[in-house]
This record gives C-alpha cells, sequence and structure tokens, in this order.
C-alpha cells in the first residue's frame, strides 16, 4: 500500500490532534512538544520492517497509530455498552495508551529502528524496502516506548504503562504475568489492556486485509507452470515415461 503526500501530511494532522483532544495540560503539550521534535521522523515511519507485517510503508507507523486510537474510542463505547466498569480508567489514558503504543518501533534518540533496505536482493525478490538497525541494542517496542516517554520527562499512569506494556496481549509471552493470573486479585483492576490489545489488534488484521487480500484474489494468484513433459503428446513425452523403471508410476503418469 502507498499513500500519498496529502494523506501522509493529513495523517500527521490528525495524530496531533489527538493529542489536542484528549490529552489536556501539561502532559499534552510535552507529548506535542515531543513529537514535534522527532517529527521528521515520525511522519515516515513505516509500522514495520518487515512487508509480512502490517503498514510497512512510508507513513504506515502514524496511519496505524490512528487506526487505534479510532478503534480503541470504538471499543470504549462498546465495552460501556455491555456494562464494563468505566470508572476503572479514563478516557485520556486509553487514548495516551492508544498513541504512544507502539512508541518503540521509533528507536531511541540517535538511531531510527527501520532504515532503508541496502541488500538489493531482499528489496526486489522479498519486496523489503526496510531493514532493522542494528546500531540499536535490543529492547522490546513496549520497553523502548516507555523508555523514551521517561526520558522525555513525559509522565505515565500506572495504568498506561500497563496498558501499553501489554498491549500485545498473549501473543508476547512476557504478558501472562499480567494476562494469565488465575487468581481474582492478580488479574488487572481495569479492562483498558484488553480494550488496547483489542484495538491495536482489529486495526493490525484491517492493514492485513487492505496490504495482502487483493493479492490472493483468483486474478492475482500465480497460475502454477504446465508440466509440458508429461502434457505434452509429442515424442518427448514418451521419451521421458521410458526412462522410468516403475510401470505403475509409468502408467499413472502415462494417464495424466
Ligand atoms: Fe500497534
Amino acid at each position: 500500500m502507498k499513500l500519498t503526500a496529502e494523506q501522509i501530511q493529513s495523517n500527521w494532522e490528525v495524530f496531533l490532534d489527538n493529542i489536542k483532544v484528549h490529552i489536556p495540560g501539561n502532559r499534552g503539550e510535552q507529548l506535542l512538544n515531543f513529537y514535534k521534535r522527532y517529527e521528521e521522523r515520525i511522519i515516515l515511519m513505516p509500522a514495520a520492517h518487515k512487508k509480512e507485517y502490517h503498514s510497512a510503508f512510508p507513513g504506515g507507523y502514524v496511519d496505524h497509530v490512528n487506526r487505534v486510537v479510532r478503534c480503541a474510542l470504538k471499543q470504549y463505547d462498546l465495552w460501556e455498552s455491555e456494562g464494563c466498569d468505566m470508572t476503572t480508567f479514563t478516557k485520556e489514558e486509553l487514548v495516551f495508551s492508544a498513541i504512544n503504543h507502539d512508541l518503540g518501533k521509533m528507536g531511541d534518540k540517535e538511531h531510527e529502528a527501520y532504515i532503508p533496505q541496502t541488500d538489493q536482493w531482499r528489496k526486489d525478490k522479498l519486496g523489503e524496502d526496510y531493514m532493522f538497525n542494528k546500531k540499536l541494542a535490543f529492547c522490546s517496542v513496549p520497553d523502548r516506548g516507555l523508555f523514551l516517554l521517561q526520558q522525555h520527562d513525559i509522565t505515565y499512569s500506572f495504568n498506561e504503562m500497563v496498558a501499553i506494556q501489554t498491549h500485545d496481549g498473549l501473543y508476547d509471552v512476557a504478558n501472562e504475568k499480567y494476562l494469565k493470573a488465575f487468581m481474582p486479585e492478580q488479574k488487572p483492576r481495569t479492562s483498558l489492556p484488553y480494550i488496547l490489545h483489542q484495538a491495536d489488534m482489529m486495526a493490525a488484521r484491517i492493514e492485513f486485509e487492505i496490504e495482502w487480500l487483493p493479492k490472493f484474489s483468483k486474478d492475482n494468484v500465480e497460475q502454477p507452470k504446465k508440466n509440458y513433459t508429461l502434457q505434452s503428446k509429442t515424442s518427448s513425452k514418451s521419451k521421458a515415461l521410458n526412462t522410468i523403471a516403475s510401470s505403475g508410476l509409468k502408467n499413472m503418469l502415462d494417464s495424466l
């Protein structure tokens, strides 16, 4: 998928508006300053370095985050209508967590996590336009995102920390300690992590469908090449079959 320059610009404006509308006060100002400081990097960032993952194209990161915010607000209404206790977290916490859930994909202060692919073969054959920047020390996406926030003096609540940490749900085994507890007192005291995870999963699934489902349509799937040796009625078929010792196999191939 490719976004136009206008779409990328308009996505960025929506991204900043989400902060202005949902994150009030000094924290909102600090968050806006943070994102404006790294604007040039973030505005064009892909959401992943491999095309098999979702939104691995210029502007894909902001497009994904905006979709997660939209889905999170819709999930909020759904959970509320089904009787979820909405007093255990705030809408600000939900939107803050959604905006920053994948921030760790940015890399660190100096280094971008996803850089242009230098291996021409991988670019041509695998369609990988990006590769992971090996200058960065390993860190999980949630850990790096939370580190970046505290490094820039942007505070987050306990609820936001757990939601960002567990946004991949049980797709990340590291989250089992939060999400697989059997004792009631060890379960999350708020549904915020589940709402964020559902919003992220929904957005990623929809992005997969936009990118990949058309490629699997009947018209786009490559048809298998014909085997001329076995299907042709020319002497080459007989010649090839004559070299097969097994008469059963020979009969089977002969009948094709
Ligand atoms: Fe995400």
